[in-house]
């Protein structure tokens, strides 16, 4: 009988033993613009010996919605952080109370992970009225937490509570400081006992889009891509905040958004080191056959596309769709899965990757059985893509328009505004089969509806709800009322399309 139970715990040790964990999150990283061209060795050593999926998307267009959603696997509605302020719940009391105490991270740790984060993490944090840096969110052993929102120098850490402030030298680069203590952290041996989790959180591609010295210069004479909605005026069609005028942008706009463009590519080259050396380092230390590497961005971003000069928050595939690169032990090398994926499986694929025994409900889905076996049925995924506008601080200097219902609306570019209070719209997109479909509806006067067919119109040039054309016809409210209410009781959304 001994024997036996010994016999048990050794075959259960085996099977249990517990895989490690590394996800590289980037911020603004776009896929549609070739965000993942400058990164030839993430691509060649976790796509190449991995998956790509490329159909990723955000659930939300916007920085610390999308990280919460990232560290919750819920939506937006559900996690309750409506926007990047400390009153639209971003890091909030209510976060740190009732969402924060459930990452990804808490599990793992409860699981005997040793756990580690260093970057940027939600807008606010740090901030005095969120507890300022001597707040560790639960479940990191390491914390290196960056203070706001991103920047390459200059910047506060909070170094496990500990504030520490770091100047412009060449070595105060953020993403070179994020890659040294990552390497630190593998370095104590002690971290491969029960398992890791190491997040890494990069500044890089987000505004204002400084490289490291080293990358200066490297894409010179590189341009945004002219793809077919580039610099496309909006017509009637397109909703009221993109009808703004200027419809075409004046060619010195044009060059920011080309120097732009070059500058956010430079800054990944750092990323791109970065991955590197971890993956070196994991090889070192014998732990990669063990390990699992995530690769993704909060969301997307857009560089001209209807006259947009740059930015996110918009219910279009430049600004929802991600790089999503993933390997690991099971996980077969270079294979593209064209399945839908959302940064709300993120949270239910590292605890299923971690065998968590008693898992929480979470809106997303493990992407582990996908990842293990890539083939099989085609797609048929509905999903929610929530937004809430901003509008402008009461001093709206920046802005062009006395207006602040408006935000983000800068002379050097054109006046185009970024984003309005109203700028806020629930879509749902539909995979099923041949279908790729997106409907959107907007909270603004009009209550503007876009939908699109992305089968045919990839661009996003046509919108079908215009001139009659549209297919879904019936109730919108209605559809979209149900989807809200089914998503927050975490139920399936698909009755909604038998209304
Ligand atoms: C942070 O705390 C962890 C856990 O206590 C510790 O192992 C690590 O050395 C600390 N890191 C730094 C940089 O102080
Ligand atoms: C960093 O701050 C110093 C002091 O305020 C300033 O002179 C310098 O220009 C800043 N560097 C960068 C890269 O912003
Ligand atoms: C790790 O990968 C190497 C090379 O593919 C292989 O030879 C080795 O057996 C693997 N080790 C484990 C523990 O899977
Ligand atoms: C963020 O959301 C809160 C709550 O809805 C709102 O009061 C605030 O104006 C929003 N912030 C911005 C910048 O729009």
């Amino acid at each position: 009988m001994l024997l036996f139970i010994l016999l048990l715990l050794h075959t259960s040790a085996v099977l249990c033993g517990k895989p490690n964990i590394v996800f590289i999150l980037t911020d603004d990283q776009d896929v549609e613009l070739g965000g993942l061209t400058p990164l030839e060795k993430t691509k060649e050593l976790i796509a190449g010996k991995g998956v790509t999926f490329t159909n990723a998307f955000a659930t939300t267009p916007i920085c610390c919605p999308s990280r919460a959603s990232i560290l919750t696997g819920l939506y937006l509605h559900n996690h309750e952080t409506y926007n990047n302020s400390l009153n639209g719940g971003c890091s909030d009391g209510n976060w740190q109370n009732n969402f924060e105490t459930k990452s990804y991270a808490s599990y793992l740790k409860n699981e005997g992970y040793a756990t580690f984060y260093a970057g940027k993490y939600l807008n606010q944090y740090g901030h005095k009225q969120a507890g300022g840096t001597e707040h560790v969110p639960p479940g990191w052993d390491w914390w290196v937490g960056l203070v706001g929102n991103s920047v390459y120098y200059n910047y506060t850490l909070s170094v496990n509570g500990s504030k520490l402030r770091k100047g412009d030298g060449e070595d105060d680069y953020l993403t070179d400081v994020l890659k040294k203590y990552g390497l630190d952290f593998l370095n104590q041996k002690s971290v491969l006992n029960n398992g890791f989790l190491m997040v890494i959180s990069t500044p890089s591609a987000h505004d204002p889009f400084t490289p490291a010295v080293r990358h200066q210069n490297k894409f010179l004479g590189v341009k945004a891509p002219r793809l077919p909605n580039f610099n496309i005026p909006p017509g009637k069609e397109k909703h009221w905040l993109l009808r703004l005028p200027p419809g075409v942008l004046p060619e010195g706009t044009v060059n920011l958004i080309d120097s732009t463009f070059r500058h956010r590519w430079e800054t990944l080259l750092s990323v791109d080191e970065l991955v590197e050396s971890v993956i070196l380092k994991l090889e070192d230390l014998g732990v990669l056959n063990d390990t699992f590497v995530i690769f993704a961005s909060d969301h997307g971003f857009h560089l001209g596309q209807f006259g947009l000069p740059w930015d996110k928050r918009q219910p279009y595939d430049f600004d929802l769709k991600i790089p999503f690169l993933v390997r690991g032990p099971g996980i077969p090398e270079d294979v593209k899965i064209p399945h839908p994926i959302l940064t709300i499986d993120i949270a239910p694929t590292i605890l299923d990757m971690a065998n968590v025994s008693s898992k929480p409900k979470m809106d997303g889905q493990s992407l582990l059985p996908k990842l293990k076996n890539p083939g099989g049925d085609p797609p048929d995924r509905l999903f929610l893509i929530e937004y809430r506008g901003e509008q402008s601080e009461p001093k709206y200097e920046e802005n062009c328009y006395e207006d602040v219902n408006v935000k983000l609306c800068a002379k050097e570019l054109s006046c185009k505004c970024f984003d309005s209070k109203n700028n806020t719209f629930a879509c749902i997109r539909r995979f099923k089969d041949d279908v790729n479909e997106i409907f959107c509806k907007f909270e603004d006067d009009e209550r503007f509806t876009e939908f699109y067919d992305l089968k045919s119109d990839p661009y996003q040039l046509h919108n079908l709800a215009f001139g009659g054309e549209r297919r879904i016809d019936s109730n919108d409210d209605e559809i979209l009322k149900c989807c809200k209410e089914k998503a927050k009781e975490k139920k399936s959304i698909d009755d909604c399309f038998k209304i």
